[in-house]
């Protein structure tokens, strides 16, 4: 009889080893490796291969009629547009982002609106007592709306209660590192219980046709906190994003099985509530004003949709030999860095005796690579001291060569930022489709700089 052998299991990325150690040598977690037993492998066995004494499945083509399961739209239009049009039945839907930000508010105020429709709602909270609960939905004026409401975390407690009865159109579990199964050991919150939980609940969903959604808590460095298999566990990741100290807030898909994950959901942290924001280029736009350098606005593209942000750079000279700093808040640092490169090698500009600083407005954290031309214009005019035209947008992806590089959606950009009153685009020379805008075109930086330093 073969011994089974030991091995170690990191529970935040899978890898396997022979020896234990402290940190795990694939994904640089620490405490995660964890003994699990091995296959138990017999010389009979390892004789034999899996390619017999099984049982023949089924194969079909994919052409094949579909059933598409239903949808439940919640009636908050943002949050359905970040779903890819609402909550699947029968599927796991895992919410992820800081504490504060308005992960159970977002879902209380869905939940009530989903019951309002004479859907049957449950909200399970682990972490606030009924009382909390029931007095945040009535300051939201959530009071009267019929969401059944438990505070558990025991998930064998709230599958034998949903078990009873009709299963719930929207079972909402706030958080699932406060859940609880009994089926092993470990405190909650633990990687393993983390997962042996969201595993029963998913199961659940996809037996009874439930619309599951996890609540899950992220850690310092912005993952969702517990394993990396959680989210490989739900149909859906949506994050929940935002300065807690800014009012704005966007749910951004990260995966979704029955959608894109291009869509974001904006939203407003009000006095009663989130409230949807239809509009988000006004929000993340300050007062303009001709005579400020260093601001330029930015058509960014959030999917399908189109935000106009305001990108600011501050340059500050130094006298002395100190190493300058660089600091960036909304946008990549590396990126940055790569931009002043740029303008430095192929421009002749220089930074490096000047502090910079760049900030992405209203809080928003851009992604789109076509903000490199905007970034540009704002350093090259905090460094000349020329303002920009006030009633201009820049985008463009700039190479390393200096090139200005068209980039995805110009039209569409074009066209938001002249519904809110711009009239000029200073765009990569490739963009054809001017969306009514007056539009100057780039085919490298080099022109570009000319054009903004009037040479
Ligand atoms: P909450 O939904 O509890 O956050 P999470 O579940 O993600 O931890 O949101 C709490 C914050 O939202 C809290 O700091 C106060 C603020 N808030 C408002 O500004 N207005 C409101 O109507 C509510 C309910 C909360
Ligand atoms: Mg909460």
């Amino acid at each position: 009889m073969a011994k089974p052998r030991k091995r170690y299991v990191c529970q935040a990325c899978g890898s396997v080893t022979a020896q234990w150690a402290g940190q795990c040598g694939d994904c640089g977690d620490w405490n995660t490796l964890v003994e699990e037993a091995g296959a138990n492998v017999t010389p009979f066995q390892a004789k034999h291969n899996l390619q017999s004494g099984g049982r023949a499945i089924q194969l079909t083509g994919l052409n094949t009629d579909i059933a598409l399961p239903e949808r439940m739209a919640t009636g908050i239009a943002e949050l359905d547009r970040a779903l890819g049009g609402g909550f699947v039945e029968g599927s796991a839907t895992l919410i992820g982002g800081d504490p504060g930000i308005g992960k159970s508010t977002l879902l209380l105020q869905a939940a009530a609106k989903v019951a309002n429709r004479g859907l049957r709602v449950v909200y399970v909270s682990g972490e606030e007592a009924g009382d909390q609960v029931r007095l945040r939905a009535r300051r939201l004026g959530l009071g009267q709306a019929p969401v059944m409401f438990a505070a558990a975390t025991s998930v064998r407690d709230i599958l034998t209660t949903m078990g009873e009865g009709a299963a719930p159109a929207l079972l909402v579990i706030d958080s699932i590192q406060t859940m609880h199964s009994d089926l092993i050991e470990g405190a909650p919150g633990t990687v393993s219980q983390v997962r042996a939980s969201a595993g029963e609940l998913i199961r659940f969903a996809k037996e009874r046709g439930t619309a599951v959604v996890l609540v899950g808590h992220v850690t310092k460095d912005g993952n969702i906190a517990g394993p990396r298999v959680l989210e490989h566990m739900v149909d859906t990741v949506l994050a929940f994003e935002g300065e807690r100290s800014h009012q704005y807030r966007i749910l951004r898909a990260v995966k979704n099985r029955f959608g894109g994950t291009d869509e974001i959901g904006v939203f407003a942290m009000e006095s009663e509530g989130l409230s949807e924001v239809a509009n988000p280029s006004s929000l993340f736009l300050t007062q303009r004003d001709e005579s400020v350098t260093g601001t330029v606005v930015f058509p960014a593209l959030e999917g399908t949709r189109p935000v106009l942000v305001e990108v600011q750079a501050l340059v500050v000279r130094l006298a002395s030999g100190a190493t300058p700093r660089r600091a960036v808040v909304g946008w990549d640092s590396s990126r940055l860095s790569m931009i002043l490169a740029v303008l430095e090698a192929r421009c002749g500009l220089s930074f490096s005796t000047c502090e910079v600083y760049l900030n992405i407005a209203g809080g928003y954290r851009v992604q789109d690579p076509a903000a490199d031309l905007a970034v540009a214009a704002a350093l090259v005019s905090a460094l000349s001291e020329r303002p920009l035209a006030a009633d201009a947008v820049a985008f463009g992806e700039i190479a390393l060569s200096g090139e200005v590089r068209p980039v995805a959606h110009g039209a569409l950009r074009c066209r938001e930022a002249g519904k809110l009153g711009f009239a000029k685009a200073l765009a990569p020379a490739a963009q054809a489709d001017k969306g009514g805008l007056a539009l100057t075109g780039f085919k490298n930086l080099g022109a570009f700089v000319d054009h903004l330093l009037g040479r």
